[in-house]
């Protein structure tokens, strides 16, 4: 039911682990299948320099997880916001329409850390 870049991603995950110290973290996590996506973020001037996922979840997550922090890297902040779940399944060639919703978790998380990010920018100033 996979896409072969979606088994491959699987089978070969980039970014897999944490950033310590991280700019911004975001974790989430989708209520009815228990899986939780966590974001770990490397920001300098507004660029993200480093991204990195902690994810206990299924295969689609997996996938979802590291094709959008390779999609984010090298991105400023404004233009990491614009990636939406539909440019990761587009990146993945496709998921199964009951696992677009792992997808959604990586847009997500991602949003989560920029805003942890700026929170905690703004309190610094
Ligand atoms: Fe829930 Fe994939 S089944 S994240």
């Amino acid at each position: 039911m996979y896409s072969k870049k979606v088994l491959d991603t699987f089978a070969n995950p980039k970014n897999v682990g944490e950033i310590e110290n991280a700019d911004g973290v975001g974790t989430v996590g989708n209520a009815k299948c228990g899986d939780i996506m966590q974001v770990f973020l490397k920001i300098e001037n507004d660029v993200i320099v480093d991204a990195k996922f902690k994810t206990f979840g299924c295969t689609a997550a997996i996938a979802s997880s590291s094709i959008a922090t390779e999609m984010i890297k090298g991105k400023t902040l404004e233009e990491a916001l614009k990636i939406k779940n539909a440019d990761v399944v587009e990146a993945l060639e496709g998921l199964p329409p009951q696992k677009i919703h792992c997808s959604v978790l990586a847009e997500e998380a991602i949003a989560e850390a920029i805003k942890d990010y700026r929170e905690k920018k703004e309190k610094r100033a």
